[in-house]
């Protein structure tokens, strides 16, 4: 390829061009489609976007050409909430669910994170990056160009430095970005049983400091929920993670309504994840705190839930949403967002419009590159999905298939079917 490359007459060209921030209520449904739509792509940026008419006029030199007739093309899937870097599955504990126990109960018995926990240990960095590249060949290849990428299953300050360098070391091979999380307050780890606060002590004194200072993740997560941490010990480790220069995430209001939503708000947080048990006033209060709410119908389905987040009142409010896989071996073994974009549709009631906007432009404003992907604007990097289908309706309508037949990452075509 010359680094010029030119796609024309896309059936619907899914552009996303809006205001320079998350799009919240109304402005969740306008995509910004051009029908027989051109993209011009120069050196891995968006250099025009319009009809195939304006477009093909415009560009005299000689360059690569993708005739995307009958196909939709969008912007690359952004999936701002992901745990990929883990060893072994829990397909057993799958099995126990569907004989009646539930994943607080699996866990309480040893199970669930903790036995993904010791089997991460054991493997070694190298192994766990060519785990980690498969997860990341299957993204790519549903349509997702940008992941945020937890740790968590380390757990002591050795091995979650393992996991962000296995982050780190799969992001610069590419061509998948991946944005790193420091996620140590998941658990408290066995050892730590009786001594939690010794667990807590090492994150706050050893390992934020380090990670901040080496820069080694962008974002500072921790799991609030009975089993996991306290609203006053997640209180304590985002201060602490701001003070180190981390912004904030939190899985909050997963299983039952606490006050880790309420939490997210007060400290500022970027995103509060998961909230199927958020009242209709801390809504607000997460709206006025310029939080994103990150949705993740993906782990409720596979849980054999039922009760998903209130995505309907959330955009009555104005409360941006972002929707991600939650990718993990626990409680959302899929990478793909066209998956989670048919659950946003069916089971919380969003429109393909609205899941459209929540998976890729609010999805990168979460992550804090809302002007650089998440929209084929001018000026953007070049990550576009090409997809088999004329309507952009038909990829969650035709659920768990995979409609993608391209990916152009930087604006190199990497995959094609
Ligand atoms: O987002 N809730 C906590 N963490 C993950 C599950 C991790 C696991 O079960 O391994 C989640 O659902
Ligand atoms: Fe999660």
């Amino acid at each position: 390829m010359s680094g010029k490359l030119l796609i024309t007459h896309a059936a619907q060209l899914i552009t996303l061009a809006g205001p320079k921030r998350p799009r919240a209520g109304a402005e969740m449904s306008d995509l910004a489609v051009i029908e027989d739509g051109a993209v011009y792509i120069e050196d891995g940026r968006i250099a025009a976007v319009g009809t195939t008419d304006s477009l093909g006029r415009a560009s005299g030199q000689p360059v690569d050409v993708i005739d995307a007739s009958g196909m939709v093309v969008a912007p690359g899937f952004v999936d701002p909430h992901t745990h990929p870097v883990f060893a072994g599955t829990r397909t057993d504990e799958y099995e126990w669910r569907a004989s009646g126990l539930s994943y607080q109960e699996i866990a309480a018995r040893g199970g669930g994170i903790r036995s993904t926990v010791e089997r991460t240990r054991a493997t070694t960095e190298d192994e766990l990056l060519e785990i980690a590249r498969k997860y990341a060949r299957w993204f790519l290849r549903h349509g997702t160009t940008t992941v945020e990428a937890k740790t968590g299953y380390g757990l002591s300050l050795e091995a979650e430095l393992k996991l962000l360098r296995v982050i780190h070391r799969l992001h610069q091979e590419g061509p998948l970005e991946l944005v790193p999380t420091l996620l140590a307050a998941h658990i408290v780890p066995d050892e730590f049983r009786d001594r939690r606060d010794q667990y807590l002590k090492m994150i706050l004194q050893d390992l934020l400091p380090i990670v901040g200072r080496q820069k080694l993740a962008e974002y500072h997560d921790v799991f609030c929920e009975e089993g996991a941490f306290t609203e006053s010990e997640a209180r304590a480790l985002m201060a602490r993670a701001k003070e180190v220069g981390l912004r904030l995430r939190i899985h909050a209001n997963q299983f039952s309504p606490s006050g880790a939503a309420r939490l997210a708000a007060e400290m500022g947080a970027i995103t509060a994840d998961h909230l199927e048990y958020v009242d209709t006033e801390t809504i607000g209060k997460l709206r006025d705190a310029g939080t994103i709410a990150v949705l993740l119908p993906g782990a409720v389905v596979h849980l054999g839930l039922h009760r998903y987040a209130p995505a309907r009142e959330m955009i009555r409010q104005g409360l941006p949403i972002a929707l991600a896989t939650d990718f993990n071996p626990g409680s959302s073994p899929t990478p793909n967002m066209q998956m989670i974009l048919s659950l946003a549709c069916t089971q919380m009631d969003l429109t393909p419009a609205e899941a459209f906007t929540a998976a890729t432009i609010n999805a990168a404003y979460s992550l804090h590159r809302g002007h650089l992907i998440g929209s084929l604007e001018v000026g953007k990097q070049a990550d576009v999905i090409l997809f088999d289908c004329r309507d952009y309706r038909e990829i969650p309508y035709y659920y768990g298939m995979n409609h993608v037949s391209g990916v152009i990452k930087k604006g190199m075509l990497i995959y094609s079917k």
